[in-house]
C-alpha cells in the first residue's frame, strides 16, 4: 500500500471573478462571471493528490462560517481523510478573491481567517496521524511557525518532505532545511533569493538561483517555470522537465497540481524523473480547466495526457 501523504495547510473559499482584462488602479470594469469554489493551497494539494489515488490526510483549519462545510466536504468526496481539519469559532474560514483575465492568468487577495489562527497548539492535535505519514505537504499560507513544527514532526518521522514556499514569503534557513524538497515558482524563487528576474527566468538563472538555495541547506530544489516546465536541481545534478504545451484556460493552482502529483508519483514507488514527468502533466491538464480543486485531473488523464500529448 502507497504511504500517506499529509497535507499541512490552508483551506481557502475561492471567490473567483472571470474578466476579459485586469481593472487598472482607480477602474470599474464589467466582469464575465463569478462563482465560489473550494480552493486554498493545502486543500487544493489535498484533493489533487487524492484525486490522483494518493492515501490523503488534510491538517488545518477552517471557521465557523457557511464555506467550511462546503470546504471540508469537496474533500471528503475524493476520499481525503478530514478528520484533522479544526474549527476556530472565533474566526471566518479562509477566503482567496482570484481575477482571472481571458489568457488565464491570475491575480490573487487572501484573507487568512482561519488559516492564520492555525498555530502549533492546534496542529499538535494531529500528531498522531502526522506520524503516519510518508509524505508530508507544506506550503506558506499558515503561520511559519506552524509550517516549522510539521516539518520538524514529519523530519522526526522519516517522512519526505516537500515546501511549496508559495505564497512568497521570505523564510529561515532552518526551515528550507527541514525540507528534502522545496519547490519555487519564479517569483518564489526570487523572494527566497532577493532577486528580480524581470519579465521571465531563464533556466541558467533559475539554476543559479536554486543553486544558491542549496548553499543554504536545501536538499533539491525544483523550480516550477509554467510554459518553461520544471528544474530540479541538486548537489549531484541538474535535469528539467519539459512542459506538456496546452493552450492555458486558468492558471490557478497549477503549482499545487505539480506538487500533488510529484508526491503521488513518489509514493507509488515512481523514480524521480518519472514523478516530475507525471507532475508536469498533471498541472498541464490543470491549467486546462477553470477553478482550484475542479481544474485537478484523475490519474488516467494524466497517464493518458503523457502518451498523447494534444497539438497546441
Ligand atoms: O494555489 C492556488 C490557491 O491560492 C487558490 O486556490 C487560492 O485559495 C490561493 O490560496
Amino acid at each position: 500500500m502507497a504511504s500517506r501523504i499529509v497535507v499541512v495547510g490552508s483551506l481557502n473559499a475561492d471567490f473567483v471573478l472571470g474578466v476579459e482584462r485586469f481593472p487598472t488602479p482607480g477602474e470599474t470594469i464589467a466582469g464575465r462571471e463569478f462563482a465560489v469554489i473550494p480552493g486554498g493551497k493545502g486543500a487544493n494539494q489535498a484533493y489533487a493528490a487524492a484525486r490522483l489515488g494518493g492515501r490523503v490526510s488534510m491538517v488545518g483549519q477552517v471557521g465557523d462560517d457557511v464555506h467550511a462545510e462546503l470546504l471540508k466536504r469537496n474533500l471528503a468526496e475524493v476520499g481525503v481523510d478530514v478528520a484533522h481539519v479544526e474549527i476556530d469559532e472565533s474566526a471566518s474560514s479562509g477566503i482567496a478573491v482570484i481575477t482571472v483575465d481571458a489568457q488565464g492568468q491570475n491575480q490573487i487577495v487572501l484573507i487568512a481567517g482561519a488559516n492564520g489562527t492555525f498555530d502549533v497548539e492546534e496542529l499538535m492535535k494531529s500528531e498522531e496521524v502526522m506520524a503516519q505519514a510518508g509524505f508530508v505537504l507544506l506550503q506558506l499560507e499558515i503561520p511559519l511557525p506552524t509550517v516549522e513544527r510539521a516539518a520538524r514532526i514529519g523530519k522526526a518521522n522519516g517522512a519526505l518532505v516537500i515546501l511549496d514556499p508559495a505564497p512568497a514569503r521570505r523564510i529561515s534557513d532552518e526551515l528550507l532545511a527541514l525540507a528534502d524538497y522545496v519547490t519555487p515558482n519564479e517569483t518564489e524563487l526570487a523572494a527566497l533569493t532577493d532577486s528580480s528576474f524581470g519579465e521571465h527566468l531563464v533556466a541558467r538563472d533559475a539554476e543559479a538561483k536554486a543553486r544558491e538555495l542549496l548553499s543554504r541547506g536545501v536538499r533539491k530544489v525544483i523550480v516550477k517555470m509554467g510554459a518553461q516546465g520544471a528544474l530540479l536541481v541538486s548537489a549531484e545534478e541538474s535535469q528539467s522537465w519539459p512542459a506538456v504545451p496546452v493552450t492555458p484556460v486558468d492558471t490557478t493552482a497549477a503549482g499545487d497540481a505539480f506538487n500533488a502529483a510529484f508526491a503521488v508519483a513518489l509514493a507509488d514507488g515512481r523514480a524521480e524523473t518519472e514523478a516530475g514527468r507525471f507532475a508536469t502533466a498533471a498541472a498541464a491538464l490543470s491549467v486546462m480547466r477553470r477553478g482550484a480543486q475542479p481544474s485537478m485531473p484523475t490519474r488516467g488523464e494524466v497517464e493518458s495526457l503523457m502518451t498523447t500529448p494534444p497539438r497546441v
